[in-house]
């Protein structure tokens, strides 16, 4: 563990923390194997189920005494009043003074959600209405283009929690969407991106969505100013811009600035974190693109969740207990990284998603104290979908050096049957969970006849932990819970850790150094003194072969 220098915060001098301290070197010596053995309802007790998610986390290194300690570890840490401060509305982003209630954004009509005194649930679902009334008129071709004619293609403009929520549920909902659409996502400033989002695509059928909480992020509205460029050069009239640019904003005022009528804004407000904005009006391409009941459904789901992660006992709490066996890996058994392993080709984006909800939320060295801290924090999330991991750096997981904790996801039924294609698809998911926790030992390698020599190389020591995640389908529903499973198991991460899960300064600086060096590459402003060394040759020698030098 880092020691991060400063004080030491509170948490690491609570019980439950010592207790967990000496009690991972018992852990350190015991494997999967002997606590199988040991136990053999251990498969069906060590797992809980919500929301229609089936959670198996037997496959982990921890014990009931391992369990008891995180529990009191968590109560301890005071993670109930931080969910109750976050479903009331408190401001717990303490260095943004605001409340965090993306859980309003799936609250039914008729719940009450505050915000400084007033009921925020009615204006949520205003939007979603008028987002429902957008998405009926595009989908039905009643609104068109400026030209007649009806929208075809959708092109959303965002980057962050505005590009990444919006590309992975259209990715993972893709099943449900109308295919006779096209829906493109830029978010990349490279004009790459525009490029080849916009190839082939006829400006009179295209409708982009500038999707920005700040309308201000440079990413964003260079591609919004591209776009209108690309549409005005085909349509050759201003007023074409009111039928084919609508925003997605809580910024009207820069909104109206850009020149989308604010009447063509769809809300959203500055207590839902940009990371946790795909059920939002954020969420516009989403519901364009498998229609408002989908939609309405997923936030069902979500809701699910919440409710569960309200009201379940901790030790019954999915995103409780997933959220404290990330920290007993990262904070005592040394674990650096969660690997994400959706065996579902439509949940190829989900780890790109989870990487902004977790690392953007917990990559915190500051405790809400403001002293830094003195345990590690959030761990780096990655991850691809199954089987094709296994091709790749599944080697590493099995006989590589790092222990790196696992979260499998699948399904009972495909949402495409094709032959014997799920059946081979799963059976790799469980092989995989089976074959990390067991491993092979090298009498059982010897036992195939496997020469002496090359015993140790195929040897697989085991004890690597996963938690499987198993649903029925996936559907809309489901996506959102399993999205709202993550939320939550980030949340109580941040909570146990005392951070702020809701800021982002980390991405400050970079933005303000761009802006400098933006003049310098432009032949403006020399590259002065006001650079180290390192960066002044490297804006010297891209000036001088740039443009074609
Ligand atoms: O730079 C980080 C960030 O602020 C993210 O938190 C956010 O999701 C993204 O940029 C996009 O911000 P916006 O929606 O305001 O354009």
């Amino acid at each position: 563990m880092s020691s991060g220098g400063g004080a030491a915060a509170p948490l690491t001098n609570t019980p439950a923390w010592r207790a967990l301290e000496a009690h991972a070197d018992t852990i350190r010596n015991l494997h999967l194997r002997q606590l199988f053995a040991g136990d053999p309802g251990r498969g069906e007790r060590l797992a809980a189920e919500a929301a229609g998610l089936y959670l198996d986390y037997s496959k982990n290194r921890i014990t009931d005494e391992t369990l008891t300690l995180l529990l009191r570890l968590a109560e301890e840490a005071g993670l109930r009043a931080r969910m109750d401060a976050m479903f009331r509305g408190d401001k717990i982003n303490v260095t943004e003074q605001r409340p965090v209630l993306h859980v309003a954004l799936r609250a039914p009509m008729g719940e009450s959600i505050l915000v400084d005194g007033q009921n925020v649930v009615p204006q949520v679902h205003s939007v979603l209405r008028k987002m429902e009334d957008f998405c009926l008129r595009v989908r039905d071709g009643a609104w068109k283009g400026h030209t007649g004619k009806p929208i075809l293609n959708v092109v959303n403009i965002g980057i962050g929690g505005s590009d990444l929520g919006p590309v992975m549920a259209y990715e993972a909902l893709r099943h449900y969407s109308r295919r006779d659409m096209t829906f493109r996502f830029v978010s990349n400033i490279d004009g790459t991106d525009f490029t080849e989002a916009t190839r082939g695509l006829r400006a009179e059928e295209t409708l982009f969505i500038i999707s920005s909480k700040t309308f201000t992020t440079l990413e964003t509205m260079t591609n919004a100013r591209t776009a209108r460029d690309w549409c005005l050069g085909a349509l050759r009239d201003e007023s074409a811009v009111a039928r084919h640019f609508v925003a997605v904003s809580t910024n009207a005022g820069e909104v109206a600035k850009f020149g989308i009528d604010t009447a063509n804004m769809f809300e959203f407000w500055d207590w839902v974190g940009g990371r946790y904005s795909m059920d939002s009006a954020i969420g516009l391409s989403t519901m364009l693109a498998v229609g408002p009941a989908h939609f309405r459904a997923m936030l069902a789901g979500f809701h699910a969740m919440d409710e569960h992660f309200r009201t379940a006992p901790f030790e019954r709490n999915l995103p409780v207990l997933m959220g404290l066996l990330a920290l007993w890996y990262n904070n005592f058994l040394g674990a650096q990284t969660v690997a994400v392993l959706p065996y579902d080709q439509y949940l190829k984006r989900f780890p790109a998603y989870l990487q902004q909800l977790a690392m953007e939320s917990n990559g915190k060295g500051t405790a809400l104290s403001g002293e830094p801290v003195n345990y590690q924090t959030g761990p780096v999330y990655w991850g691809e979908p199954g089987t094709n991991g296994q091709h790749s750096f599944y080697q590493l997981l099995h006989q590589g050096t790092k222990l790196i904790p696992c979260d499998f996801i699948g399904f009972c039924e495909p949402l495409n049957p094709l032959g014997r294609h799920h059946d081979l698809l799963t059976a790799n998911l469980f092989a995989q969970t089976e074959a990390l926790a067991f491993g092979k030992t090298a009498d059982e390698v010897r036992a195939e006849g496997v020469p002496e020599r090359l015993v140790p190389h195929r040897t697989f020591p085991g004890n690597r932990p996963s938690n499987t995640i198993l649903a029925q389908r996936l559907t809309p529903e489901i996506l959102g819970s399993l999205v709202a499973l993550y939320e939550h198991s980030v949340f109580t991460q941040g909570a146990l850790w005392a951070i702020d899960s809701f800021d982002q300064w980390g991405v400050q600086l970079g933005k303000v150094l761009a802006e400098r060096i933006i003049p310098q590459l432009e032949g403006q402003a020399s590259p002065g003194p006001s650079h180290d060394s390192s960066t002044s040759a490297l804006i010297r020698r891209y000036r001088a072969r740039s443009k074609g030098g």
